[in-house]
């Protein structure tokens, strides 16, 4: 427990968020500073990481930048040493970073199925093999902690034009229930849990809604959104605080007994 004994805070807790220079990563940055942890963010993109970083700092925030590309285990080496480094350890690591290559099946171009299993699963194991070895009994950081897997909700639904995209996320599940059914019997102290998050109109969230309507399968941008909307029981789109509220829950103790899921932060649009 922290020590106010507030479950919910993080003060005092050291955080990596890859992807975190931009989109939903950047806004679970700036939710962990807020609810008291200090943060690295990891990003290929060192522009717009260091602008994120930097104005977490300007407002009053420990957060630093660390160029990362998630699918480079000797990069996950260095950007661990020195988030504990600067830091002073590690207790949260959310592995955010993604991409999404849209395609009908009929059409799957097997060089953008091998980049999303890359960045999408090879990176996320990376994420999860260093965050153990940083973090277990006699790790550099040896505290135990989380790790937060972000999947997708189309890892539960059937979406047209995500196939390839789809089947990582899916694979980032299945990830997350091995690593933390072996963190928990081998003892390292950390759990493992993962996010579904439905539609965000970020960067991504917005390609997505635009290559719709170029694959044929929406009129324009428009219809594209109200259809996700309309399949969703809460009616709207995700919003970036929605999910970064869900990952501060995570890696609070109000979650300490919770491992090895997978929760749908979707309005519903998964059940
Ligand atoms: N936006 C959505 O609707 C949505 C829905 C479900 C799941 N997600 C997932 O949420 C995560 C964040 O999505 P987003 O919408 O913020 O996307 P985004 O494209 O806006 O941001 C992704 C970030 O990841 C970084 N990144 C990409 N490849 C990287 C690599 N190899 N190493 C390190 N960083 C890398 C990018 O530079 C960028 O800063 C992704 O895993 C995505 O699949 C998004």
């Amino acid at each position: 427990m922290t020590d106010n004994a507030d479950p919910f805070s993080l003060s005092g807790r050291k955080a990596l968020v890859t992807g975190g220079a931009r989109g939903l990563g950047a806004g679970m940055a700036a939710a962990l500073v807020r609810h008291g942890a200090a943060v690295m963010i990891a990003d290929i993109r060192a522009d717009l990481g260091k602008a994120t970083a930097a104005e977490l700092s300007a407002a009053g925030a420990t957060a630093e930048f660390v160029d990362l590309d998630v699918t480079n285990d000797a990069a996950w080496d260095s950007a661990i040493a020195q988030t504990i480094d600067t830091l002073g350890g590690l207790d949260v690591l959310v592995n955010n970073a993604g991409i999404e290559l849209t395609g009908l099946m009929i059409n799957i171009d097997p060089d953008d199925v091998r980049r999303m299993m890359d960045v999408n699963v090879v990176g996320t194991a990376l994420g999860i093999k260093h965050a153990f070895r940083a973090m277990r009994p006699g790790g550099p950081a040896g505290q135990g902690g989380c790790v937060i897997n972000v999947a997708s909700v189309a890892a539960t639904i059937a979406f047209p034009s995500i196939g390839g995209y789809s089947a990582t996320k899916s694979a980032v599940d299945r990830l997350t229930r091995v690593a933390a059914m072996e963190s928990g019997k081998l003892g390292y102290g950390v759990r493992v849990n993962c996010i579904y998050p439905g539609l965000v109109p970020t960067e991504m969230g917005m390609k997505l809604a635009s290559d719709i309507v170029e694959l044929g399968l929406a009129p324009d941008v428009g219809a594209a959104v109200a259809g996700v909307v309309e399949q969703t029981p809460l009616g709207r789109l995700g919003e970036t605080a929605d999910m970064a509220d869900v990952v501060v829950f995570l890696a609070s103790d109000a979650a300490r007994f919770v491992t090895g899921i997978g929760l749908p932060i979707d309005g519903g649009m998964g059940m």
